[in-house]
């Protein structure tokens, strides 16, 4: 496992550098000067309660919200924030609510993320223009490979809605590789899987890594983000609460009292998903974020239903975990449906 490397050894590549990221909606201030680095061969972690602002983070490194304050640079150019512009710069991403077109097959799923990368561009590569016919050949054996990579090749054929959970989410991931990416931002990419699953997505992210790829990562998994990250960083209220090792991480107090609960150990099942809505709770009770939250709250599901350019952006969200048991009685939290990741998803699509 790369571990992080000293900022003198020539051989570190700065990826991803935010410096200052302040977002403020409204009188609430979701994210409060934010610096994180990322640098090349690194798995980052973000971790933090509900509401902590993570996501919004995602969304102001990814030019789908332009940050109030602050920058944002891949590979020591200063990003516009453009969604675009950013994937083709070479930032990809993956959602807290997957974002798939349903009713296409898996392959062509995949064929969407990657035009960026092909001259014929997102309408050609739908409506099969003339000049789409030569690239195709090669960008569909590219968007195989990356199946492969996944383990869904035998389904390229499915339709997108009729894969489990937690394969729809794995091909959330193909489809963000497609555009071949230098760095992979993922919002919870093991909400809603089971334990089987979630193993599997480590290594996949590990595998991701292997690759070349930089990955910052959010997760409510404490295990898996310990077990993954070369760094983790905690943000509570929308401000960075510290960043360092996982052991330095799990350590510290100000984490476990804000966020943990206790020390973490063993497995972090639906006891810990309770710890942290209870910490959610009495964090909001005592901060001025919490009065900002019912204004907020309905935007910010609008925010992570609609990415205005992302090409899945018209395409409903693939068949939500209705089961799941929402922590509704937080107004600040994001999405729901996403925010634990104990329970199986396999047997509900058909
Ligand atoms: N578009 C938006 N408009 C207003 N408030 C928002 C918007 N997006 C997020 N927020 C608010 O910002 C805070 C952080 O939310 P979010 O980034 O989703 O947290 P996290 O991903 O850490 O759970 C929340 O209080 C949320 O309601
Ligand atoms: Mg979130």
């Amino acid at each position: 496992m790369t571990t992080t490397t000293d900022t003198t050894t020539t051989a570190t590549t700065t990826v991803l550098e935010a410096s200052g990221v302040t977002m403020r909606f409204g009188g609430l201030t979701a994210v409060k000067g934010v610096d994180l680095k990322v640098n090349a061969g690194e798995i980052v972690g973000l971790i933090g309660p509900n509401g902590a602002g993570k996501t919004t983070f995602f969304n102001c490194l990814t030019g789908l919200y332009v940050p109030t304050e602050g920058t944002v640079s891949y590979k020591g150019t200063v990003l516009p924030p453009k969604p675009h512009l950013v994937t083709s710069a070479g930032i990809a991403r993956t959602f807290q609510n997957i974002r798939l077109f349903h009713n296409m097959t898996v392959l062509e799923n995949v064929l969407v993320g990657r035009h960026t990368r092909t001259k014929e561009g997102l309408w050609s590569a739908l409506l099969r223009g003339p000049g789409f016919k030569k690239a195709e050949a090669a960008s569909e054996a590219r968007a195989m490979e990356l199946l492969e990579f996944i383990g869904l090749e035998k389904k390229a054929q499915h339709l997108a809605k009729n894969l489990p959970y937690g394969e729809q989410r794995k091909l959330e991931i193909a489809r963000a590789l497609a555009s071949d990416p230098g760095l992979i931002l993922l919002d919870e990419p093991t909400a809603g899987m089971n334990p089987q699953e979630t193993r599997a997505a480590e290594e996949l992210i590990f595998a991701i890594r292997d690759m070349g790829i930089a990955v910052l990562v959010i997760e409510h998994d404490m295990r898996f983000i310990f077990n993954l990250c070369d760094r983790v960083a905690c943000l509570v209220q929308g401000e960075k609460l510290i960043e360092g090792t996982a052991a330095e991480v799990q350590g510290d107090e100000r984490v476990i009292a804000a966020y943990l609960g206790e020390p973490f150990e063993g497995d972090p099942g639906a006891a810990e998903a309770a710890e942290v809505e209870a910490a959610e709770q009495n964090a909001a009770a005592g901060t001025e974020t919490a009065t900002e939250a019912p204004a907020a709250a309905e935007t910010d599901a609008a925010a992570d239903a609609e990415p205005d350019t992302d090409p899945a952006a018209d395409a409903e969200p693939a068949p939500a975990p209705a089961a799941e048991p929402a922590p509704a009685t937080e107004p600040a939290a994001g999405p729901a449906a996403d925010s634990d990741s104990t329970t199986s998803k396999d047997g509900e699509a058909k």
